[in-house]
C-alpha cells in the first residue's frame, strides 16, 4: 500500500525544512507545490507571469491549475509508492481532488501531521530564510539555523537568496490566507480521522523526531509498508 503523508501548517511553519528530512528517511519523493510553481514562474511564458505575480502578493494560484500540476507529478515513477506532499492541498477543492485522484489507484492520504506553531513564530522564521540557489532543500535562517558563512550554502557552497515573496506585505497576506483558505483543512482531516498534531515550536531535530514517530506509528496501525 503506498504512503502518502500531508503536511499542513502555516507558511514558516518548518514543511520544507521537514520534508526534505523526512523524505531520505522513508524513500518517498518531496512534492512541494509551491517549489513546482517556483520553477513553473522562472519560465518565460503568459502562464508563469501569471503565477509569478499571484506568488509575489501572497496569493493561492488557481485550484485547477494547482491540481493539474500536482496530478502529474504524482504520476510519475518515482511517486508510485507514495509520497510528501508539502504545501498541497490548500483549499478544500484540493483536498477533495486528492481523495478522488488518489482513489482512482485504490490509494488514500495515510496521515496529515499538523505543524501547530504562533503567527509571531511563523513570521519570526519567514523573515530570516535564506534558501541554497543550487538545491532549495538545503535551507537556513539567520538566527534558528545559520550558515557557517553568511550567505554561503555549507553544503555545496552555491550562494543563498531570499524568496520573492519572503517580504513583510506578502508575509502578512500569506497568512491572511492560510487562515481563510487552508485552515478549514484542519478539521477536514481532522474529521476524517487523520489529523496528528505536531508541536513545530521546538527545535528542528526536535520536530523531525516527533514527526517521524507519528507517522511510523501511523504507518504501523494502517498496514502501510514504508
Ligand atoms: P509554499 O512554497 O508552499 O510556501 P508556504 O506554504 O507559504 O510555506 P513556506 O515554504 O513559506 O514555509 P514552510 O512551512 O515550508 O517553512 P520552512 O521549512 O521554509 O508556497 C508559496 C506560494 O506558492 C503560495 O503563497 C502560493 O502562491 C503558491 N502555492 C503553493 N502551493 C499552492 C497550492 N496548493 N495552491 C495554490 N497556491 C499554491 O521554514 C521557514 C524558515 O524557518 C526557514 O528559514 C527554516 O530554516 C526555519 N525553520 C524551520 N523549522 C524550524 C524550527 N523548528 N525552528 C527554527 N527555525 C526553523
Amino acid at each position: 500500500m503506498a504512503t502518502y503523508i500531508v503536511l499542513l501548517g502555516m507558511p514558516g511553519a518548518g514543511k520544507g525544512t521537514q520534508a526534505a528530512i523526512i523524505s531520505k528517511d522513508l524513500g518517498l519523493p518531496h512534492i512541494t507545490s509551491g517549489g513546482m510553481f517556483r520553477e513553473l514562474a522562472g519560465q518565460d511564458t503568459e502562464l508563469a507571469r501569471r503565477v509569478r505575480e499571484i506568488m509575489r502578493r501572497g496569493d493561492l494560484v488557481p485550484d485547477d491549475l494547482t491540481v493539474q500540476i500536482v496530478r502529474e507529478r504524482l504520476e510519475r515513477p518515482d511517486a508510485a509508492g507514495g509520497a510528501i506532499l508539502d504545501g498541497f492541498p490548500r483549499t478544500v477543492p484540493q483536498a477533495e481532488a486528492l481523495d478522488a485522484l488518489l482513489a482512482e489507484n485504490g490509494h488514500s492520504v495515510t496521515v496529515v501531521p499538523f505543524f501547530k506553531l504562533s503567527k509571531e513564530e511563523a513570521l519570526a522564521r519567514l523573515g530570516g530564510r535564506w534558501i541554497c540557489s543550487k538545491d532549495p532543500n538545503h535551507m537556513y535562517h539567520t538566527r534558528f539555523n545559520p550558515p557557517k558563512v553568511p550567505g554561503v550554502c555549507d553544503i555545496d557552497g552555491a550562494p543563498l537568496y531570499q524568496r520573492e515573496d519572503d517580504t513583510p506585505e506578502a508575509h502578512k497576506q500569506r497568512i491572511e490566507v492560510y487562515m481563510e483558505r487552508t485552515a478549514p483543512l484542519i478539521e477536514y482531516y481532522r474529521d476524517r480521522g487523520l489529523l496528528v498534531e505536531i508541536n513545530a515550536e521546538q527545535p528542528i531535530e526536535a520536530v523531525t523526531a516527533e514527526l517521524m514517530a507519528a507517522i511510523k506509528e501511523r504507518i504501523v496501525e494502517n498496514g502501510h509498508s514504508d
